[in-house]
């Protein structure tokens, strides 16, 4: 795709040629998100945060990346701070922001919200996660992590594991998948499968993928392990929720006993899934993961407001 400009709103707008671009040119940005490196290749464009669902790691990522970049950063944070609530229209909004920023990052409770955002958007924008529909940069920082640690991306099995209806990152991760040469093996309650949508689009593209409720032997046959926080917002009621909170939790005996190599990764926060025990063995990536996220954004960042002459 021609990135100058774009808005990237769905995982699926990326072919592998894509992808691997913005993989290339985030290595090469590493040390400035490393803060080995100090860099202005963004001076004077400013991003606009519009994040109005709750958010640590996203916001203050594409906040980071931005400013390391030597660019500038407006946001707005919350549905109550905006004149979303007032009753003005997302294309609306979006005309306005777009006559102050040069690139918008944002998020939204509502699935389809950023393609209405979009019709009013002159600047490029990135959906930094609509609702329970797709978070593509996050699955672009997820599959950085996994060519970083495993050396690869072809050739892999990889589990995702929790809540695959509600859980945003694990739509576009499939997606971007979906370009590769790999297994994938999806471990869910049945109320919580992965939806139609995603599961179509595999089959669709040739991809292997199984589904089962059993994560001890995910955990034997995979190389990489992506586990999710159940989606308490997404439910409508608190007892529903609590039905499946705690029904797939890691600890390092259930490791140990089944896959010591396994690779293990979760887009956090994290909310009982993994036990902290997890945290010092080498295969738990998810703070690397973290880490990761700022060089990604920044890749995209420069993709989108760069002068074009990229490879
Ligand atoms: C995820 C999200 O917001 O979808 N978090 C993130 O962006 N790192 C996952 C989650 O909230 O469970």
């Amino acid at each position: 795709m021609e990135f100058q400009n774009a808005h990237i709103l769905s995982a699926q707008q990326l072919n592998t040629e894509d992808i691997e671009k913005i993989l290339r040119i985030a290595v090469e940005l590493e040390p400035i998100a490393q803060k080995k490196l100090t860099s202005d290749l963004l001076r004077n464009k400013v991003l606009a945060a519009l994040f109005y669902e709750p958010s640590t790691r996203t916001r203050l990522s594409f906040e980071t990346a931005m400013n390391r970049l030597g660019g500038r950063v407006i946001s707005v944070v919350g549905m109550d701070n905006s004149s979303l609530k007032k009753g003005e229209t997302l294309s609306d909004t979006a005309r306005v922001i777009s006559s102050y920023a040069d690139v918008i990052a944002m998020r939204h409770p509502d699935a389809g919200s950023l393609t209405e955002f979009s019709r009013g958007a002159s600047v490029p924008l990135l959906n930094a996660g609509d609702g329970v529909n797709e978070h593509p940069t996050q699955a672009l920082t997820d599959i950085f992590t996994i060519e970083k640690e495993q050396g690869r991306i072809n050739g892999l099995t990889i589990a995702m594991v929790g809540d695959l209806k509600y859980g945003r990152t694990v739509h576009s991760l499939s997606y971007l998948l979906s370009r590769f040469s790999v297994k994938l093996i999806f471990v869910s309650p049945p109320e919580l499968k992965m939806p139609d949508t995603v599961t179509a689009h595999l089959r669709e593209k040739g991809v292997y993928f199984d589904e089962t409720q059993n994560l001890e032997e995910a955990i034997r046959k995979s190389d990489v392990l992506y586990m999710t926080r159940i989606q308490k917002e997404r439910f409508a009621t608190e007892a529903e929720y609590r039905r499946h909170h705690g029904v797939y939790v890691l600890t390092k005996g259930l490791i140990e006993r089944c896959n010591q190599h396994i690779l293990i990764l979760h887009p956090l926060p994290r909310y009982g899934e993994i036990s902290s025990e997890i945290d010092e063995l080498a295969g738990a990536a998810y703070f690397r993961q973290v880490e990761n996220a700022v060089a990604v954004r920044m890749a995209l960042l420069y993709l989108l407001l760069g002068d074009g002459d990229n490879d």
